[in-house]
């Protein structure tokens, strides 16, 4: 194994998209930024430089980090960030796991253009688990903004209200065409008769992104670093993200195909509906279009959605065995909400705010999470985060009459080694929308999922125990539920959360906290020295 050396310097960069420019923040100059190349069991040490005037972290997006909680990156949760004119380095080893993630900004709304792919090859020697690809390709997907991306969440704080939706979709940092400004989208090369495998990752910041190439089959191959039963489908479904690795063979006439991205929002109105364009051109293809897409999934796809997301079952080969707990010690039930706050000081005398199990979660600010566990400082947090919800009720009816929900630095405490299934509720109160859970430091496995309310009697004897798909982000379903489980094998203080940034800023997050029980020195590894200051 390897170990793997990269610099990211955080910097202003004046960026045209749009036609219309504007100064954002990235990483080298770059928006998509570096990617990480890395093999499985290779060690990949980051100094990250923060040139702005404004607080940093970087988050490694489904990276593991066993023990290793200092470099997970989430601000005020695993670290507290890196200041205006300082550096820090996350070091990682990479643990069991290879294929697509991505890495990008942990604090307020940066990753809007703070983001990159992680690619993690096997080990020397190890194939995939797949016919081997002529060429590798990465497909990044974004959100742009023509205006100042913090401006605008400062706006919907201020307000109280939800924030404007994104100028347009990126693909590879290209903008698809939008009314009054033709762009120059983003060109997938291709020749015919050979295969490619494509790596897709979506960063967006709030938006669930459908992935069609017209004219062609893609067989899916990979999600969130796990290997999948191979399956074919002509449209890819990522929350923000998630990643999904498929290949797609040049087969088709030699021509050039359209490409399409468009978001899913089961939200009844006034949502995002912009769908961006990119091409698949052959070798020796005229500029002219071949085939452009006959169908592009509607807002409200949810049979696409569910089709797609029913289609994922991990690989569970002798080599890949989905170890899926068997017997559950944590058995949580989260109801997620989005509900409204009185605020004097907002403009609207409201304020949006998101709770699960009715917590609204605020973050610390005197010193990160795992900081206040490692040195036990009193009154960061507790650790009497609820299992359930306080009051029981039809989630997917109608709403309690009350729907103020409560702040809480609340962590819930997980054994080492335990057992841990969730079931995520989402309930369709005030904004009805799908949710993408996060989890750091942890790969789950996706046992069950379904529409309406969940039932314990019936639901669990469906639970699919044996090839579950295994991932790091899943889609609780609008008005539906996703069973999850894992092992808490991994000691340290790990955050969970909406990845819909604009639901993480109304407080749709927690975390856990897990112990092994000697103490807690010897819970993480010991924090580096230079780990930043509050
Ligand atoms: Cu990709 Cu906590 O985030």
């Amino acid at each position: 194994s390897l170990v793997r050396h990269y610099k990211f310097g955080v910097v202003l960069k004046n960026t045209t998209k749009l036609c219309s420019t504007k100064s954002v923040i990235t990483i080298n100059g770059k928006c998509p930024g570096p990617t990480l190349y890395a093999r499985e069991e290779d060690t990949v040490i980051v100094r990250v430089t923060n040139h702005i005037k404004q607080n940093v972290t970087i988050h490694w997006h489904g990276i593991k980090q066993i023990r290793n909680g200092w470099s997970d990156g989430p601000a005020y949760v695993t670290q507290c960030p890196i200041q205006p004119g300082q550096s820090y380095i996350y070091n990682f080893t990479i643990t069991g796991q290879r294929g697509t993630l991505l890495w990008h900004a942990h604090i307020t709304w940066l990753r809007a253009t703070v983001y990159g792919a992680i690619v993690i090859l096997p080990k020397l020697g190890i194939s995939y688990p797949f016919p081997k690809p002529d060429k590798e390709k990465i497909i990044i997907l974004g959100e742009w903004w023509k205006s100042d991306v913090e401006a605008v969440l400062n706006q919907a704080t201020k307000s109280g209200l939800a924030p404007n939706i994104s100028d347009a979709h990126t693909i590879n940092g290209h903008p698809g065409p939008v009314p009054g400004c033709t762009s120059q989208g983003y060109t997938l090369h291709v020749e015919r008769g050979k295969t490619y495998l494509l790596r897709i990752v979506n960063a967006a910041l709030n938006d669930e992104l459908f992935f069609k190439i017209a004219g062609h089959e893609l067989i899916v191959v990979e999600a969130d670093a796990s290997y999948v039963k191979p399956f074919k489908i002509d449209t890819i479904f990522l929350s923000p993200g998630q990643t999904t690795n498929v290949l797609l063979t040049a087969n088709q006439g030699v021509g050039k195909y359209l490409i399409g991205v468009t978001p899913f929002m089961d939200a009844p109105i006034g949502f995002d509906n912009l769908t961006s364009f990119a091409s698949l051109r052959y070798k020796g293809a005229p500029p002219y279009l071949k085939t452009t897409l006959t169908t592009i999934p509607p807002l409200n796809a949810t049979p696409i959605t569910s089709g797609f997301i029913d289609s994922l079952r991990s690989l569970n080969s002798k080599d890949y065995p989905a170890r899926v707990p068997l017997t559950i010690d944590h058995s949580l039930f989260f109801a997620i909400t989005v509900g409204l706050n009185p605020c004097n000081e907002c403009t609207s005398g409201f304020k949006l705010v998101s709770a699960i199990n009715n917590i609204t979660f605020v973050l610390p600010t005197i010193a990160s999470l795992l900081e206040a566990h490692y040195y036990n400082i009193k009154g960061v947090f507790t650790d009497d985060f609820p299992a359930n919800p306080p009051i029981v009720f039809n989630y997917t009816g109608t709403q309690p009459a009350n729907i103020q929900t409560n702040n809480g630095t609340k962590l819930y405490r997980l054994n080492f080694n335990s057992t841990v299934q969730i079931v995520l509720q989402g309930t369709a109160m005030i904004a009805p929308e799908n949710h993408p859970f996060h989890l750091h430091g942890f790969n789950f496995f996706v046992v069950g999922q379904g529409l309406g309310n969940f039932d314990p009697d019936k639901d669990p004897l469906r639970f699919n125990l044996i090839d579950p798909v295994e991932r790091n982000t899943i889609g609780v379903p609008n008005g539906g539920w996703a069973a999850i489980r894992f092992t808490a094998d991994n000691p340290g203080v790990w955050f969970l959360h909406c990845h819909l940034e604009v639901h993480t800023t109304w407080g749709l997050k927690t975390a856990f906290l897990v112990d092994n029980g000697i103490g807690p020195n010897e819970s993480s590894l010991p924090p580096p020295n230079d780990l930043p200051k509050c």
